[in-house]
């Protein structure tokens, strides 16, 4: 893999931090030091405005603007209008002056620079000390925070050090809507009411066509204040503060703000602008240091719970720390309107859009850390089956197609052939819904929301699906599997074998439903209608589904002629020619047995345990040297089936930079925001992968190993209520329960029922480095 690491954050167990300020890389570190909370996201720019080349992103999950720049065709099933997320008000808006001269770390004078991501408080700081035109020297402190738990709430402090003069210091303090878009070069808000009171400045800004509302306002302190006037401009609303300053005092000004947003018209302007002004009078009453101590209490708690140690390697200690602190503050299941966009809230790269990636990458993460977080992204789609529904229409088809990128449920990807021809988003949500049941046992969402989507998602794929062939088998014609690299191919292994699984389950759901819950099965037949003969028909299908596998290689065909493509020695590609949608015409990619990512490997990990190890490695060796891995979802599935297969050093080699893909921008894209999907593939890499973990049977399992170059790592799960504990050593094997359950499980392939005394084994020989 051409891949490199750009070394340049310090390395600590428990921060990012940045020492001098390389403003080559600012779009980089502006991502790196993004904040937040579900709610809202906003990137670690300059608040006090700066000349550099800059993305100011602050964002709201959900939040999105229309678009008809797409390429309107005319075609049947081609979308022709999109949607992406769009950057909202700038609520950190700052402004400095001393003597007229206006701070801009691009022209101004300054040392000392340094900046802190604290992931034990959740905190952004940065300080400089910035010399003046004037002669005069001053210790400039920022700090900005979320509240994880009031997610409307942000924080910001700014602190002034005087240290050869006393004087005064201008800060303005506003509320900005006026932001430009940065790949649109437009600004998408209009302002409809904006107000500056004696004690608070309040705006409401509405998108120009989602009609989307957003309302931030915040009130301000400080002992310092001498002097105030309003800072007001079109779509900007704020204070102009005179603040005075003594030589060798701290002095600070803080900022607590409200942001409300409004994603549809359940409230009218006069109501949404008086719940924003009853929610800023709220914060009226609070202190920051009080926030401050609220935000380390949160993390504090998700530490205890979630934490993974490496000892030997701090690197990737720091790594898989801000894998989940960024995963935190991407989602944490507050609100099933909200999703996991492929950057999270941390720039415009790929719209915002959430893909597949929620469903097999990120959900696990919830699934064994937050149960509640992982059923709300299961409500998000069964609140978009409307759309999904609309979608397969569009198709040509019954039932429901999920997007392959959407924000509000209606597809967004402005590109056909991904839009039209990927089905993973749709088994992608089958494949969530048995995995959350089977680990959760919420039969109460199963039979109320699940069973539906199951059925929609079935009816989808039958009449997506045709009999054809020699055999007359049931495939799915004319397809694109996860590897974007084949286009309308016929058969894809990965899309059948998932259809497979989605009718075999939709039927076991109703069947279940049928004996255990007539009335709702009732329900939901008279809802939606299916017949004995529709539910016979899945069956067929399933039972012809059309599989490519050989039963003498134990290799799976990831769609038909895949074997007589020409074929490419991927090592052979020089490395100036990555990534290859810049470097080569689109067309050349599809010429090739070249694989983006994982496919056949995919399912393999999906449903690992359908499979033998024999036919793991042998799809492993065929598949794996024909992978280029220009997705951020490709190393960690290959590096959890090379730990299977006891191919130990690759594993490693996989794992690489699975924790570091942003912090040391392998892509060089980390400027356009954080690889989500690729935070998620570093906790599955370490639980699943060295861990060993399997959820897919009826225990689960782990066959830890442990690489060379550890001491040691530990990791926690939640798995039945009890919060279970393993830590792996060079030799050595422990797990434990760390509250009052016991859970069984299966380690080595020996049952073990585990509480809190715990099992100590000693890690067999295969099974180490
Ligand atoms: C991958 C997709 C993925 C998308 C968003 C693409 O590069 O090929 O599988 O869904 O990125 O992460």
């Amino acid at each position: 893999m051409a891949k490199f690491a750009d070394i340049y954050y310090k390395i600590d167990p428990w921060k990012i931090i940045e020492e001098g300020f390389d403003e080559e890389r600012n779009m980089v570190s502006e991502s790196i030091f993004s904040i937040g909370n579900e709610y809202m996201g906003v990137r670690g720019y300059f608040e006090e405005g700066s000349t550099c080349e800059k993305l100011l992103g602050s964002y709201f999950n959900g939040v999105y603007e229309y678009s008809t720049d797409v390429n309107r065709s005319g075609y049947k099933g081609i979308i022709d209008h999109t949607h992406f997320m769009v950057n909202s008000v700038d609520w950190l808006y700052t402004r400095i002056l001393i003597d007229g001269e206006r701070l801009d770390l691009k022209v101004s004078q300054y040392e000392k620079f340094s900046r802190i991501l604290d992931l034990k408080a959740g905190t952004l700081s940065r300080e400089f000390i910035w010399d003046t035109k004037s002669g005069k020297r001053v210790k400039v402190k920022f700090l900005r925070f979320l509240n994880m738990n009031k997610s409307q709430e942000g924080f910001q402090r700014i602190t002034f050090e005087p240290i050869n003069f006393s004087g005064n210091i201008e800060v303005i303090m506003a509320l900005d809507f006026s932001i430009i878009h940065e790949s649109k070069g437009k600004c998408f808000w209009n302002v409809i009411k904006k107000e500056a009171s004696d004690k608070r400045a309040a705006i409401i800004g509405q998108t120009l066509t989602s009609n989307q509302k957003v309302f931030s306002g915040f009130t301000f302190k400080s002992d310092s204040i001498i002097g105030k006037s309003v800072y007001e401009d079109e779509k900007t609303i704020g204070y102009n503060l005179n603040i005075s300053l003594k030589q060798g005092e701290i002095s600070s000004v803080d900022k607590l703000v409200s942001n409300i947003v409004l994603k549809d018209s359940s409230m009218d302007n006069e109501e949404l602008w008086n719940t924003g002004i009853n929610s800023v009078r709220e914060q009226e009453g609070k202190n920051i240091d009080y926030a401050l101590e609220e935000s380390k209490a949160y993390w504090n708690n998700i530490w205890n719970r979630f934490d993974i140690q490496i000892e030997g390697d701090e690197k990737n200690q720091q790594g898989i720390r801000f894998c989940i602190f960024q995963m935190t503050q991407t989602y944490s299941g507050q609100n099933p309107t909200n999703n996991i966009g492929a950057k999270g809230l941390t720039g415009e790269a790929y719209n915002g859009h959430a893909f597949w990636d929620t469903e097999t990458c990120c959900f696990p993460f919830y699934l064994f850390n937050n149960l509640k977080a992982a059923k709300n992204l299961l409500e998000f789609r069964y609140s978009k089956l409307g759309e999904a529904k609309k979608r397969a229409k569009m198709l040509d088809c019954a039932g429901a197609c999920y997007p392959i990128a959407t924000l509000n449920g209606e597809e967004a990807c402005d590109l056909w052939q991904h839009a039209s021809l990927q089905f993973q988003p749709s088994t992608g949500v089958a494949y969530a819904i048995w995995h959350y049941v089977h680990l959760s046992d919420d039969k109460e969402f199963l039979f109320n929301h699940g069973a539906e989507m199951l059925v929609e998602i079935s009816r989808f794929l039958k009449t997506r699906g045709a009999w054809g062939g020699l055999n007359n088998k049931f495939g799915i014609y004319a397809v694109m599997g996860p590897d974007e690299f084949h286009m309308m191919v016929n058969n894809n292994s990965y899309t059948n074998y998932m259809a497979k699984k989605t009718f075999d389950y939709t039927l076991e759901v109703l069947a279940e439903m049928e004996e255990k819950s007539l009335d709702l099965y009732n329900k939901l037949r008279k809802k939606i209608g299916f017949t004995e003969e529709e539910l016979k028909d899945i069956k067929n299908c399933s039972d012809n589904m059309n599989i490519l596998y050989n039963e003498k290689t134990k290799i799976f065909e990831q769609h038909e002629g895949y074997f007589e493509l020409p074929h490419i020695d991927v090592n052979s590609i020089p490395v100036e020619e990555f990534p290859l949608y810049n470097n080569w015409s689109y067309d050349r990619i599809y010429r090739s047995d070249m694989i983006k990512q994982a496919d056949v490997l995919m399912f393999l990990f999906l449903y690992n345990q359908e499979f033998s190890l024999e036919s793991k490695r042998a799809n492993y060796e065929y598949y794996e040297p024909r992978t280029i891995h220009e997705s951020s979802l490709s190393p960690s599935i290959h590096s959890i089936l090379a730990s299977e297969l006891q191919k130990h050093e690759e594993a490693f080699k996989f794992f690489g930079f699975a924790t570091r893909m942003d912090l040391d921008n392998y892509n060089r894209n980390t400027k356009e925001g954080i690889h989500t999907t690729s935070l998620a593939g570093a906790w599955l890499n370490i639980v699943y992968g060295f861990g060993g973990m399997r959820s897919d049977g009826k225990v689960l399992k782990f066959n830890p190993s442990i690489p060379k170059a550890w001491n040691s790592y530990s990791f926690r799960v939640v798995y039945k209520s009890a919060v279970l504990s393993v830590k792996a050593c060079k030799e050595e094997l422990t797990i434990k329960v760390l509250n009052d359950k016991s859970v069984e499980i299966e380690v080595y392939d020996e049952k073990y029922s585990i509480d809190s005394e715990g099992i100590t084994l000693r890690i067999p020989e295969g099974w180490r480095a």
